[in-house]
């Protein structure tokens, strides 16, 4: 689940809102979700396993696999457009066919406060989830002077870290170290994180930024997709990290989601509890340990969590979409459960489904003969 920390460093206080175990999706039979279960919320499309619950945490709906349920609320951030969130934090996409989810991660600062002359933190972690975090996304610290860990949870050692420095005695100048488009520790610093990792943020207090707060007042540490990042030299030097990303405070992450604690093999054997259920599906194992995900077979399409004939995995009428499915002539085409055939035009061979039948030059020379 997903906390935040906040504390004024003198006091060492950690206040933290969000306490409680997500379970994996896994123990209980596959349920199978009402119909009358709600798969939208502001435009964001919430298929099973995931799903529109009363509360967080709530592993009792029958609309949700345990770990999946979101809520639905309107906020200030979006303009109170209704947003699906897990615990504090929102989810922009769910993709069935990538196991995958984007969210809008909570973005940790250490900020200079004038008034007490001590610094404020903010730290956000994201742990006991049934989410793991994709390759794309790096831990990323932006500041001119700030040390970040990130942390495995629990055993609270330090797993990586991120230094971030400019060139900022108390009467320099830091911007002019800065450099557009190039994160590489000098105001900004990414680095990967390993896999399987839970995450909390920490900021170390022996680099702060109390003697340039003039200049950065504030470092930002946040794990993010860095596909969509470049570095500013503003960044280091303004607020202006906290708004980049659409809310305030957040920036993009991916997610990997699982369902079970078992490979494939292993989950297959126990079919009252195996989620792949709907015909024409199959199982993926999880590359993040023990765990997996499923799929539509080759030619198929749905929601392959569910055994329901209209919403499962479906064959795909590949004749319907000739511009995907390419047929050298379109009027032979004849769908096939999972594939399709289609021929070559007379006299020529070849493959008539990719555009590759070409003339059959013996037979064209016998037809020459002949006449
Ligand atoms: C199969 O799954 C069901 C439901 O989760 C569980 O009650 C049962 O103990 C499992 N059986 C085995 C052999 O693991
Ligand atoms: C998998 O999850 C089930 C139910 O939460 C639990 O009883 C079991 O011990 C877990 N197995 C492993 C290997 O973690
Ligand atoms: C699931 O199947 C689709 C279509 O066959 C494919 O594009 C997608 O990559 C598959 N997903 C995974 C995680 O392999
Ligand atoms: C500085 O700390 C005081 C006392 O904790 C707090 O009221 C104030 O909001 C803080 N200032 C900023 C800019 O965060
Ligand atoms: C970086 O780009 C911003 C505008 O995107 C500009 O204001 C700033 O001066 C640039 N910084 C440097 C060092 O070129
Ligand atoms: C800031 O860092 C200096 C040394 O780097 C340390 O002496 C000081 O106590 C730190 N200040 C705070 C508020 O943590
Ligand atoms: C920060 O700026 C204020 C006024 O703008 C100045 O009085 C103060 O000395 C500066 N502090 C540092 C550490 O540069
Ligand atoms: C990158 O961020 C911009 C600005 O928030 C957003 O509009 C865009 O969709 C993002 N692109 C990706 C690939 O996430
Ligand atoms: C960033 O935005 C969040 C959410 O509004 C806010 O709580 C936090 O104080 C901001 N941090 C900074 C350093 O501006
Ligand atoms: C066409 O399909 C055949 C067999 O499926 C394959 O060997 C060949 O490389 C394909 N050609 C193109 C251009 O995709
Ligand atoms: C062309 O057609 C002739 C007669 O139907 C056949 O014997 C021959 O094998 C074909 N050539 C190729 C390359 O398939």
């Amino acid at each position: 689940m997903p906390s935040h920390r906040s504390a004024a460093a003198s006091l060492l206080a950690a206040v933290w809102l969000c306490l409680g175990v997500a379970l994996l999706g896994v123990g209980a039979a596959p349920p199978r979700p009402s119909s009358s279960c709600q798969r939208d919320c502001g435009g964001v499309d919430i298929p099973y396993p995931f799903g529109i619950v009363d509360s967080p945490g709530d592993s009792s709906s029958d609309c949700a696999m345990p770990g999946f349920g979101l809520t639905c609320h309107e906020t200030d951030v979006n303009g109170g457009r209704r947003t699906p969130f897990y615990y504090e934090v929102e989810v922009v996409d769910v993709s069935l066919q990538q196991g995958q989810a984007r969210m809008q991660n909570h973005i940790s600062s250490y900020c200079y406060n004038a008034t007490t002359q001590g610094m404020d933190a903010s730290e956000w972690r994201l742990t006991g989830t049934p989410y793991r975090f994709a390759d794309t996304n790096k831990f990323t610290v932006i500041g001119c002077q700030t040390l970040a860990y990130i942390e495995g949870a629990h055993t609270h050692e330090y797993t990586s870290g991120c230094v971030a420095m400019c060139r900022a005695e108390s009467d320099g100048d830091a911007r002019s170290a800065l450099s557009n488009d190039s994160c590489s520790g000098i105001g900004c610093c990414q680095t990967a994180i390993p896999r399987g990792l839970q995450y909390e943020v920490e900021f170390d207090s022996g680099f702060n930024t109390t003697k340039i707060h003039n200049v950065s007042r504030c470092s930002y540490a946040v794990l993010m997709d860095a596909s969509n990042f470049t570095f500013q030299t503003t960044y280091a030097t303004s607020p202006r990290f906290n708004t980049t990303y659409g809310g305030v405070g957040v920036a993009p992450l991916v997610v990997d989601w699982v369902v079970g604690n078992q490979t494939c093999d292993a989950a297959r054997k126990n079919s009252s509890s195996y989620a792949c259920v709907s015909d024409h599906s199959e199982c993926l194992d999880s590359l993040n340990g023990p765990a997996y995900i499923c799929n539509c077979s080759k030619g198929f399409q749905g929601n392959p969590y569910l055994q329901d004939p209209e919403q499962g995995c479906k064959d795909i009428n590949e004749c319907t979409d000739l511009a995907k499915y390419p047929c050298s002539v379109p009027g032979t085409c004849k769908n096939l459960p999972g594939g399709f055939n289609c021929r070559c035009p007379k006299h020529t061979k070849g493959d008539a489904q990719n555009g590759t039948c070409e003339r059959n030059h013996t037979l064209g020379l016998g037809e020459k003969f002949g006449i």
